[in-house]
């Protein structure tokens, strides 16, 4: 069994929940210990005490094109509590994009309310609206959306480069994050040198190496194979153990299956919202051990062990030469 950090350890791995001390000084959204503590120790990270992370309501979304007016979203409301994982499904048109592309601050709704983690920000425009989104949403997309002809670790660094993270940080930061979607040794290959399945991790490692509040996931195995698609619903089941708040939108009730709720909408309006036991594989055994091996460890090892967490800046670590990366 996968081991799991129990409330009240000191997390003394280098991960993407440990480092406060990085995080914090350069304004990133920090370690989530406080937010976590006083959750169960079940494996329930869902705490309906506390803010919740997307509370919305009465949200529209209309488009006039041509003169035509769409209705997208219709008087939609929607709460996630902080650790929950939801599945957000519907045929196509019924506005699951439209709503994704609002919960990201990627758009913004016709009418209606949206608070995320605490911070009303329907209303929020332009510069305001981007900061928002930079610090408090990783996205994942169906097509990837890497930066061609650059490699995996660039490609994670990213989000860090636009929060003004120091170069030798940031690569720490990129390389850790890869090891705990299993690329480690895939750091300096670049998307075209990589499967639909690795590349779609490499934009979950992008999207949650800032830390944020909420992960999105639009269709984020749409384009994948079946064994793809459970490399990629792997790793954001664990995320979501570690306590991250994760929305995806798919088609498939496989993949819906791995969620603690299906949210389904029909007609731009939200139909149906379950919470059910999540279908999760019984063994999580790496599907690629080629790349798989080391997966970054949840705690530190133990006395005498050897530690298979992603080397520091060692001497001959992928990509970091004596003038560092780009
Ligand atoms: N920018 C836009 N301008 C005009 N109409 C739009 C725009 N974006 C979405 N729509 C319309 O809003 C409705 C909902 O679209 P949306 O992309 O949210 O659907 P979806 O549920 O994501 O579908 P799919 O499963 O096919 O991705 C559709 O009728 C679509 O045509
Ligand atoms: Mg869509």
């Amino acid at each position: 069994m996968r081991p799991r950090r129990r409330r009240g350890q000191p997390d003394a791995t280098p991960g993407l929940r440990g480092d406060l001390g990085d995080r914090a000084e350069l304004g990133i959204r920090g370690d989530r210990d406080g937010d976590l503590a006083g959750l169960g120790e079940t494996g329930d990270l869902r705490d309906p005490g506390s803010v919740p992370t997307i509370e919305v309501t009465g949200l529209t979304r209309s488009f006039l094109t041509g003169g035509t007016q769409v209705d997208a979203l219709v008087d939609v409301d929607l709460r996630v509590d902080r650790g929950e994982f939801v599945a957000v499904m519907g045929s196509s048109g019924s506005g699951k994009s439209t709503l994704m592309n609002i919960l990201g601050c990627l758009d913004t709704p016709t009418a209606g309310r949206y608070v995320l983690d605490g911070t009303d920000v329907a209303t929020l425009r332009g510069a305001a609206q981007a900061r928002v989104r930079n610090r408090t949403i990783g996205f994942v997309f169906q097509s990837f959306n890497l930066v061609p002809r650059t490699s995996a670790v660039t490609n994670v660094e990213l989000p860090l480069m636009y929060a003004g993270v120091p170069r030798r940080q940031r690569r720490r930061l990129a390389l850790e994050a890869l090891a705990m979607v299993g690329l480690s040794d895939r750091a300096d290959h670049t998307p075209t040198q990589l499967s639909g399945g690795q590349q779609q991790r490499v934009a979950v490692a992008r999207a949650v190496v800032s830390e944020p509040a909420l992960l999105l996931a639009d269709e984020p195995t749409g384009n994948l194979d079946s064994r793809s698609t459970h490399d990629v619903l792997r790793v954001l089941a664990e995320l979501h153990d570690e306590g991250r708040t994760v929305v995806v939108i798919t088609h498939e009730h496989d993949v819906a299956g791995w969620a603690g709720r299906t949210v389904v909408m029909h007609d731009g309006r939200v139909v149906s919202d379950e919470a059910q036991v999540p279908r999760r594989p019984a063994a999580w055994e790496p599907v690629d051990p080629a790349t798989a091996a080391p997966r970054r460890r949840l705690v530190a090892p133990a006395a005498g062990e050897p530690d298979a967490r992603v080397p520091h800046e060692a001497p001959g670590t992928v990509g970091i030469g004596p003038g560092g990366p780009p």
